[in-house]
């Protein structure tokens, strides 16, 4: 923080407001007396310019396609970390020793087990119905079940909510996912690492034994690392602005899986695939290079694109890589659904269009390639997004909730609407 100062020129008037400077950033200019002060609002639809809260848990340089977790590079992470010491340091804000890690690992594998009533919960639900309506619904009614870790303002409550989340987040996507190809739900399995587990959840079946391929368990736990978390969000907002109200953990969370389903955040790693099939071969290309550049078409490439990099997307670079890993130790020769994404990413990136508006491959590019290699279907892409987002969303709510500064979540508005009216009685209308 500084005592550096904005001033802003009205008609009339000349308003100073503070600027704080980040430990790494831009300055934010301190807006939060503008109304008391001058009367008028600032306007900034899709919070573009606009930083909503405090956070030291993530920090991204879109223009040097820079993630750092606590700051550390997501590159070494995916490298040399695994997926639940990432969770320590997002949820702790430090690497944990052997003795911290072992213990918290211990703290995850035994909350994996999902309340046995809830089993019931699942066969309400269409058997074609989509995993994320389930996982929305069935995360949401947690708080039906788990009623010793509902208060807010209780900091141990809080963490025996976060661990709920992160630990059981697996199992309900694997039931999802299991109620949904009609097999039986298989149990968690204390045994096996968090990846091995949940691809055990979703592969193994109760009739025979399941050997966890260790190439396929690395691929899922670095899909779930370099998904953990990505600061501020569309699905990690909505997680801050519900429990700005005091609403419990797992509404807050269900609210976040609600918007991470959307096409254009977390549901575009599904859509990606989608496209790359429907182009089917690297002839194809042209045509729908021509479609996404057509202002009168609402067609978009899916998994371009980003809000914060405007460079790279450093995940899709560690994922690119990972595919081409993957297909190869699975001995996947010639997966025309990657011959398309590496053709295709390769023309975007010459094509004028994409260089002007900087759009580059983001992580849902290469990642459903991966998916789809390990076995998911198409509809498991984004409940997969979710179970690795879980610690980020858990992270920034604790953040939040234990934050002194922390207000109800109120925007305001541009009123575009009528003026006022008095009201006609139907018959003279
Ligand atoms: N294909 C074609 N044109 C695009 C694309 C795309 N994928 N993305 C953006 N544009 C164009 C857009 O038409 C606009 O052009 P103009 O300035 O002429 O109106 C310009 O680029 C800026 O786009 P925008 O929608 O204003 O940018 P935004 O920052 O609001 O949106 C985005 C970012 C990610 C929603 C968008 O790029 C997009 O829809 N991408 C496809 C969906 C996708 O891959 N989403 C995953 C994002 S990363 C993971 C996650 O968040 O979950």
């Amino acid at each position: 923080m500084t005592n550096k100062m904005a001033k802003l020129i009205l008609e009339n008037s000349e308003i100073e407001m503070p600027i704080y400077s980040p430990s790494m950033g831009p300055d934010v200019i301190d807006i939060s007396k503008l109304y008391t002060q001058a009367g008028v609002f600032t306007y900034d639809p899709g919070f573009t310019s606009t930083a909503a809260c405090d956070s030291s848990i993530t920090f991204i340089d879109g223009e040097k396609g820079e993630l750092l977790h606590r700051g550390y590079p997501i590159e070494q992470l995916a490298e040399q970390s695994h997926y639940l010491e990432v969770c320590y340091l997002l949820l702790y804000g430090v690497l944990p020793t052997v003795l911290e890690l072992d213990n918290f690992e211990n703290l995850v594998t035994r909350h994996t087990m999902l309340h046995e009533q809830m089993m019931h919960f699942f066969r309400g639900f269409r058997r074609d119905a989509h995993p994320m309506a389930v996982m929305t619904g069935v995360v949401g009614a947690m708080s039906a079940f788990y009623h010793d870790s509902l208060e807010v303002n209780d900091p141990f409550q809080r963490q025996v909510a976060s661990i709920r989340l992160i630990a059981k987040m697996p199992t309900i996507a694997a039931m999802a996912f299991k109620y949904n190809s009609g097999q039986p739900f298989m149990y968690p399995r204390n045994d096996l690492d968090y990846a091995s587990n949940f691809l055990q959840m979703c592969f193994a079946v109760p009739a025979e034994d399941y050997q966890v391929n260790p190439i396929l368990s690395r691929a899922m736990d670095r899909i779930f690392t370099l998904h953990a978390d990505h600061e501020q969000n569309a699905s990690t907002s909505t997680v801050r602005l519900a429990s700005s109200s005091g609403a419990n953990p797992f509404a807050c969370i269900a609210a976040g899986i609600a918007c991470l389903w959307g096409p254009a955040h977390g549901g575009a790693n599904q859509a990606c695939l989608e496209i790359l099939k429907e182009i089917g071969s690297v002839e194809r290309i042209p045509e729908f290079i021509a479609r996404a550049k057509d202002k009168n078409d609402p067609f978009r490439l899916m998994g371009f694109g980003h809000r914060v990099y405007k460079n790279f997307d450093p995940r899709a670079q560690i994922l690119k890589k990972s595919a081409d890993e993957v297909l190869d130790l699975l001995g996947v020769q010639g997966n025309p659904a990657l011959q398309v994404a590496r053709e295709l990413e390769k023309v975007a990136l010459a094509d004028p269009y994409f260089q002007e508006k900087k759009l580059f491959p983001n992580v849902d590019f290469y990642s459903g390639i991966i998916l789809e290699a390990i076995g998911f279907p198409m509809s498991m892409f984004t409940p997969i997004f979710a179970v690795a987002r879980t610690v980020g969303w858990v992270s920034q709510w604790k953040e939040m909730v234990g934050d002194p500064k922390l207000k109800i979540g109120r925007p305001r508005q541009l009123y575009i609407g009528e003026k006022k009216r008095a009201y006609l009685n139907i018959k003279d209308r």
